[in-house]
């Protein structure tokens, strides 16, 4: 399971990087305007800089809702840096600029899906990776889980390669059950990676340890 970080923070990417478990980034317009990031050069120089941290592969979204925009612009982006990955709205244009960039061999993300026939869709064009956002369904009151494994069973069912990449991940407990089902990546904050450090027991067990080779030492 490929764990991305879902920011635009260059602090806790950096953070995460550190600890030696990141695979990538996912970025979207809100995330950095949260960061204060606006106007385009500017956005697109703080692509890079993230690129400049990770290894993995970054995901860039375009602004444009129309097609020949959204391939200028997915062009554009994806020619910052070679782990640039072009994310694309869940709309018909975006469908359709999945499948052209799916035969540039440019990498695609297909965002904002909601639905499992929207997932059919993103992986009938395509697209490298597909995000559900199961955080804003379960704010609905709709299983954003039970979304991750019918889109698994979909895939499964015709061998799709399309990763699932589980977005909107909000807490630890997502994260596990995300790699329960076999989502292919998740994308969530920092909190939810360090999350999964923590048991009582190992602070517990490593505290009595040391207490014990101090009494010998
Ligand atoms: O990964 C998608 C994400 O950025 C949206 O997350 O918490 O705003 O629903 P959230």
């Amino acid at each position: 399971m490929k764990f991305f970080i879902d920011t635009a923070n260059l602090s806790q990417i950096a953070e995460a990087q550190k600890m030696g478990v990141l695979d990538g980034v996912t970025t979207n317009p809100s995330l950095m305007a949260k960061e204060g990031i606006t106007g385009a050069e500017n956005i697109k120089n703080h692509y890079k800089a993230i690129c400049d941290i990770v290894d993995g592969e970054v995901s860039a979204e375009v602004i444009a809702t129309d097609y020949e925009g959204m391939i200028k612009e997915g062009h554009e982006l994806a020619a910052l840096h070679p782990q640039i990955v072009v994310k694309l709205p869940m709309i018909k244009a975006g469908i359709q600029a999945c499948k052209y960039f799916s035969q540039q061999g440019i990498k695609t993300n297909l965002t904002l899906v909601f639905s499992a026939g929207q997932a059919l869709l993103a992986a009938k064009a395509g697209a490298t990776f597909v995000s559900p956002f199961i955080g804003r369904l379960d704010d609905i009151s709709t299983d954003g889980l039970n979304l991750i494994a019918e889109i698994r069973q979909i895939y499964d069912n015709y061998g799709f390669e399309t990763q699932i990449l589980a977005a909107s991940v909000r807490h630890t407990m997502h994260v596990i059950d995300c790699a329960k089902i076999g989502a292919d990546v998740m994308t969530g904050p920092l909190s939810s990676i360090e999350g999964l450090l923590k048991h009582p027991l190992t602070d517990i067990g490593l505290e009595q340890f040391l207490a014990d080779y101090r009494k010998g030492n």
